[in-house]
């Protein structure tokens, strides 16, 4: 989501001749910031340190804060008066006149401006929701993001053209909770009305992406719309956090271990080939060793193809927050590295029945660490890496995979 909201406020740089710089050089530094975990916070607060020192050697440079930690951390943020602007990340086009007040005034936007986006790369981000409204008890979202607004279907319409013409290979469509996309809109319009929608005006689109789902909205109706829609990446990410009921109730998730688990099933029986992945909180404050165990039994019988875990973070004024951070982080860290060593073995098994089978790959990026070694994403999400003696960046090729790890697959151009 970040990345969707930086694009679009260089596009209008952009279009008012701004060029891309280094941070040493730039006349504007903007930092999007994020403060889903302390850990961003602290990020985005040892960077200003810097900042702060060249600001003091160039008073002429702007430096704003934008998104999530411009909310969190306003009241810090707003006193430090070598900052010129504090903008939360709730809504686009403040962030974008936040962005105008520090431009000199020949600096005019047009309609136009407000709707740029930078592009040129593969993939185009494209908000379809901002805000949540769900209350995740863990979950610093809903307070700087705000509560849900889905973005009305004509404008994600355009938004896709505009990131087409720019280049886009592929587009991701973003939710906080996707799946509740339309709910809040007076045009009552569902998650799998408004993909396929975007599937049948676009022919030339060769993957559509969707990020990301609470599955207490996941329907065997959606999962049905998405196998008629050969264009919309077989890939679902469906985050269920933990496998304890009773630390799903503390997280106030309102989905139960069971539904979790009853509806992966759906996906592998409905969207028979599509991958499936999670995000799993450790360490949550009431969590006892039994609900760890859960989690990990949870990993075992779904077997995720991809998983992001993370250990619990405190964040203030969520509804979890007063509950402390009572497990020591050693713990956190055990349990942690637990998750990790069962999800590599799930994955390790998984990959290997790659062998010999050939995937589709959107180029991405240079490996880095071999000569014409290149990366990319497999329809699946798997990251792919192939030889190639000319640079594939922004091309689907066709890779037969001949090599496999935890979290990658490698092949050959065929
Ligand atoms: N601590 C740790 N992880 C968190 N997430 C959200 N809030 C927290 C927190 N306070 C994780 C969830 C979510 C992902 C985007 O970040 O797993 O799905
Ligand atoms: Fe946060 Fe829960 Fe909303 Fe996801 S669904 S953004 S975890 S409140």
């Amino acid at each position: 989501m970040n990345t969707a909201d930086s694009d679009s406020i260089a596009g209008m740089l952009d279009s008012f001749g701004f060029e891309k710089s280094t941070e040493e050089k730039a006349d504007i530094v903007l930092y999007n910031t994020c403060a889903v975990r302390e850990k961003a916070e602290q990020r985005m607060r040892s960077e200003l340190g810097s900042v702060r020192i060249r600001k003091e050697k160039n008073p002429e440079v702007k430096i704003g804060i934008l998104g999530c930690a411009a909310e969190s951390l306003k009241d810090k943020l707003e006193k430090e008066e070598w900052i010129d602007i504090v903008q939360d990340g709730k809504d686009l086009e403040k962030m974008k006149e936040a962005v105008m007040k520090i431009l000199p005034d020949e600096y005019e936007p047009t309609q136009d401006s407000f709707g740029l986006h930078r592009g040129g790369e593969n993939s185009g981000m494209i908000p379809v929701i901002r805000g949540c409204s769900y209350m995740c008890s863990y979950c610093i979202v809903p307070r700087t993001r705000g509560l849900q607004r889905s973005i009305p279907l004509e404008e994600i319409l355009k938004d896709v053209e505009l990131s087409i013409e720019k280049g886009s290979k592929e587009i991701y469509l973003l939710g906080q909770n996707f799946l509740s996309y339309g709910r809040d809109l007076s045009k009552k319009i569902s998650p799998e009305e408004m993909i396929s929608t975007v599937h049948d005006s676009f022919p030339e689109l060769k993957r559509i992406r969707f990020l990301t789902s609470h599955p207490h909205d996941l329907t065997k109706n959606f999962l049905q719309t998405m196998t008629s829609l050969p264009r919309v990446a077989r890939y679902l990410h469906l985050p269920f956090q933990s496998g304890s009921d009773t630390v799903l109730k503390a997280m106030r998730r309102i989905t139960t271990r069971k539904t979790v688990i009853e509806k992966s099933q759906w996906v592998r029986e409905i969207w028979k080939d599509a991958t499936l992945s999670t995000d799993i909180i450790v360490g949550f404050p009431t969590e006892t060793k039994k609900d760890h165990e859960e989690t990990i039994s949870l990993l075992e019988e779904v077997k995720y193809d991809f998983a992001y875990s993370f250990l619990y973070s405190p964040r203030p004024q969520t509804k979890a927050f007063p509950l402390g951070d009572p497990i020591p982080h050693k713990e956190k860290v055990e349990r942690l590295s637990e998750v990790t060593k069962v999800l590599n073995s799930i994955w390790f098994e998984k990959n290997k029945k790659y062998i010999g089978k050939t995937v589709e790959v959107l180029a991405e990026s240079e490996e880095g660490k071999s000569e014409n070694r290149w990366t990319g994403r497999s329809e699946g999400f798997h990251l792919v890496h192939f030889d190639s003696e000319t640079n594939p960046i922004g091309k689907y090729v066709k890779v037969k995979i001949t090599k496999t790890g935890s979290t990658f697959l490698g092949g050959e151009i065929v």
